[in-house]
């Protein structure tokens, strides 16, 4: 006797079929059903302030929008990933495959997020990313179902290098963790340095999540560089901050870097990161009705001051809401959502983005110094900057 299994997702799909066929609105029978939305994110670890801040700014959009999308309530599966990549397959199955999630919005490190990309390349899950900026994401891994509202790892750290490249610096060094992120933002401000004329003579690095930097640190005043670049977050990029200054670094070589670095630390960071200067695509003072709105409302529902990864995760949902809203809550129209999400115009509080043909933003970036207590937005690194999306195919 064969047996078949009423999944939740089965049904929906014999709902859209029956009603399609009745001529009726294909969400008219799920309509009555809540969408389900995982968020899968760091809660614990070195980057749980990060995973926090785009919760509580998903939250916020829920807010706005009655706490409807498309007409349709919202149901929030949350999963703690512990930004750790050897349970990335194991969890990002749970939410799509066992939790049977509409969409899924995750995560914060790049190499969590490889292993969600081949779960939901396999699954067909609609996918929106609030941070991490692996580049394959958005170039050789980019699928129709793959969106990003964040950056690739190459945007902010490019803008660093061609600010200090415009400045005249022609000898620098990087100093990172090495996985994914760090590596290729070591690449993107390498490649703007080398586009200026210069070179980065030296990239030092230490393994995720690890903070044992003076090593690393003893190395720099004998490489005899102008600047050096980095890429750390989170609770990593407090420590890293504190003892460059301590070491006596900070008046001989200017530490730089992409924004991460004094984004949503600067608290833990005090004096220490005075002066610093890095390049991200959001800043303080903007001043822009929306980004003040905006602040004033995250800080009402989080009692904490807004930062990138509350932008990002706030523009994710933001995403979500312009997908949902086109197709009015049938989630099962995926390609009429997909389309309409490809197209969006989101208006951001770092400013208004499109999204690139590889579904990742076309966005400024910002350079920003500390100051007062507050990166300080300074000028502009790269105007309207667009990831190459090299080897991007959407099938
Ligand atoms: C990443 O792993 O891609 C990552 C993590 C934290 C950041 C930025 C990027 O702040």
């Amino acid at each position: 006797m064969t047996s078949t299994k009423l999944t939740r997702r089965s049904l929906l799909a014999t709902g859209t079929a029956l009603a399609a066929t009745a001529g009726l609105p294909r969400f008219a029978i799920g309509q009555g059903k809540k969408v389900k939305i995982g968020l899968m994110l760091p809660y614990s670890g070195t980057f749980a302030q990060l995973g926090e801040n785009i919760t509580f700014a998903v939250d916020l959009v829920l807010d706005e929008q009655g706490r409807k999308l498309g007409g349709r309530e919202v149901e929030i599966v949350r999963l703690d990933d512990e930004s750790n990549p050897a349970k990335g397959t194991e969890n990002a199955n749970r939410l799509v495959n066992r939790d049977e999630v509409d969409v899924l919005i995750g995560t914060v490190h790049s190499g969590v997020q490889m292993n969600i990309i081949q779960v939901v390349r396999d699954a067909g899950t609609l996918l929106i990313i609030p941070n991490a900026g692996n580049n394959a994401a958005t170039r050789e891994l980019c699928a129709p179902n793959i969106f990003r509202t964040s950056f690739t790892n190459w945007q902010p750290a490019y803008g660093m290098g061609k600010a200090l490249a415009t400045k005249g610096v022609k000898r620098a060094a990087f100093v990172t963790w090495d996985y994914a992120a760090g590596n290729e933002a070591a690449e993107g401000f390498s490649q703007a340095i080398r586009e200026g004329g210069g070179q980065v003579v030296q990239v030092l690095k230490l393994p995720f999540p690890e903070t044992n930097f003076q090593p690393l640190l003893a190395q720099i005043p004998g490489l005899n560089v102008e600047a050096v670049g980095s890429f750390f977050a989170g609770g990593g990029a407090v420590q890293f901050v504190k003892e460059y200054a301590a070491a006596g670094l900070k008046a001989r070589v200017p530490l730089c870097g992409s924004g991460f670095l004094t984004e949503g630390t600067l608290g833990g960071q005090g004096a220490a990161a005075d002066g610093i200067q890095t390049a991200l695509h959001y800043g303080d003072g903007l001043n822009t009705p929306k980004d003040n709105a905006f602040r004033e409302a995250f800080k009402k529902k989080a009692n904490r001051d807004a930062d990138v990864y509350a932008v990002q995760g706030y523009d994710a949902a933001q995403l979500l809401a312009a997908g949902m809203t086109a197709v009015k809550g049938d989630v099962g129209a995926k390609k009429e959502m997909i389309a309409a999400m490809a197209k969006a115009t989101i208006n951001s509080p770092r400013g208004s983005f499109t999204l690139s043909p590889s579904h990742n933003p076309v966005q400024d970036m910002y350079l920003r110094e500390v100051k007062g207590g507050l990166n300080q937005v300074i000028g502009v690194a790269a105007k309207a900057l667009a990831d190459p999306g090299t080897g991007c195919k959407m099938g």
